[in-house]
């Protein structure tokens, strides 16, 4: 059965074939066997890529303090397994498998487990890849990460939270593990409406709509109950309560007289994203119509997350937690704004964020920020690009920098490793000559 699988793009970073393997020397699984075992795991998992080369055996025995006939005994199991294969002259290189397939000879494999059919590549976008990558670089030890916009890890509220569970959860048994309304929990609904009363927007529970992370609702609201021509605003204000300076910024919809704002806003930057809880705030009619929607993809949002949001909220907790984020983040910024100026080319263009995780940046010229983003995975450092973010294919020189996410130490040697990366691009694209001066852009505001 031929089908309309395309290939899978390479991953952008690889990671160092012995970092791979950590032996444990007292186990009593031999140590050719544990070798084994974790390149299996990581061709499978699509860590090592088809045609990545595996270090010679004598490398890779003394990299890890092995005897050579031990790495020999591994990448022969390897090769019996179809996992590699040696040629004579280019080393042991892995071969194509299951998941990282590449075009041909899959009759008798199941479609849909490779690669992006046309119309579903169209949907996703050319960067969906690139951008899932981008989001689990956070969990990536050896690459410094400037692209997650997630709160730093230090600045989770897990004691805030532990002391939530421990002291509420055994009374809230049925509010926080049973199923609950499609809409969110009512608690909820009303401290998050009550909040937005107090940034200027008139509304009560009845217009607040629980969701499962705001992202849930740009979806619910572009596929299902928009149509072309209709005129909304979808405010996305995940950032609205993180300002660092001056007085707390309106939303939009406080100014709306029509019923035209559609508002999301979520609790991933200011408490967790692993809470899941967000919400969507608009006129009644319409987060019944989106109720009925989202009952359909996943029943409800998880109630003990909104559970544990409401209790946040009715202890009053959460001002005093903003408080915390607003101070270090807005050091966070000062940090990597400082950074730059030190290990930058002056004439990059850069943002001076007054609240929110990120630093925008545009580069010289027509320089791409793909370009860039290329080159700094040699240097082990990961950005956002702008093209995502932009639906009339312009922000190809733009680029997004999170200030909030990295630790301190971390800001510093990111942005530094980012300017070698630029410096050797500009080297090969302006040799000789002055790189054109900028008009005016737009930036995005995320
Ligand atoms: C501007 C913006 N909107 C929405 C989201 C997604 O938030 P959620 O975790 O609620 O889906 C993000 C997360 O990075 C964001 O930066």
């Amino acid at each position: 059965m031929q089908q309309h699988a395309t290939s899978q793009p390479r991953p952008l970073f690889t990671a160092s074939i012995s970092s791979l393997i950590q032996l444990e020397r007292d186990s009593e699984i031999p140590l050719y066997r544990q070798i084994c075992q974790r390149l299996r795991e990581a061709i499978l998992s699509g860590e090592l890529t088809e045609g990545a080369r595996l270090p010679t055996e004598r490398a890779l025995a003394s990299e890890l303090g092995v005897n050579r006939t031990t790495v020999m005994n591994a990448y022969n199991q390897l090769a019996s397994e179809g996992l590699v294969e040696g040629h004579v002259g280019r080393g042991t290189l892995v071969r194509r498998n299951n998941f990282s397939y590449d075009g041909e000879n899959f009759d008798n494999v199941a479609s849909w487990l490779f690669g992006l059919p046309a119309g579903e590549r169209e949907l996703l976008g050319p960067d969906a890849h690139l951008l899932s990558e981008l989001a689990a670089m956070g969990e990536r030890r050896d690459i410094i990460s400037l692209a997650a916009g997630t709160p730093a890890r230090d600045l989770l509220p897990a004691e805030m939270l532990s002391t939530i569970f421990a002291e509420g959860l055994l009374n809230a048994r049925q509010s926080a593990l049973g199923y609950c309304p499609v809409e969110g929990i009512l608690s909820l609904r009303r401290g998050v409406a009550a909040r937005m009363r107090k940034r200027g927007v008139a509304i009560d529970a009845q217009h607040i709509l629980i969701l499962s992370g705001s992202t849930q609702g740009i979806g619910l609201a572009g596929r299902l109950v928009l149509s072309p021509g209709d005129e909304v605003v979808l405010e996305d204000d995940p950032y609205g309560e993180m300002y660092f300076e001056g007085k707390e910024p309106q939303p939009l919809m406080a100014m709306d007289r029509n019923g035209q704002v559609l508002y999301l806003s979520t609790y991933s930057k200011t408490l967790a994203p692993g809470l899941r809880v967000a919400w969507m705030a608009a006129p009644e009619a319409m987060i019944e119509r989106l109720s009925l929607h989202k009952q359909i993809f996943d029943l409800n949002t998880n109630a003990i997350g909104q559970w544990a949001v409401s209790e946040v909220l009715q202890r009053g907790l959460l001002d005093d937690h903003l408080t915390k984020l607003r101070r270090r983040y807005q050091h966070k910024r000062d940090l990597m704004l400082q950074a730059i100026s030190t290990h930058w080319p002056r004439d990059v263009r850069v943002s001076h964020p007054q609240g929110g995780f990120h630093i925008w940046c545009r580069l010289l010229g027509d320089m791409r920020a793909r370009s860039l983003l290329r080159e700094a995975a040699h240097e082990q450092v990961a950005f956002v690009i702008g093209e995502p973010f932009h639906v009339d294919g312009g922000g190809q020189q733009q680029f997004r920098l999170s200030f909030a996410y990295p630790e301190e130490e971390h800001i510093e040697e990111g942005v530094r490793r980012v300017g070698n990366a630029m410096r050797r691009l500009m080297a090969r694209r302006f040799p000789h000559e002055e790189p054109r001066r900028l008009g005016v852009e737009h930036v995005p505001m995320v």
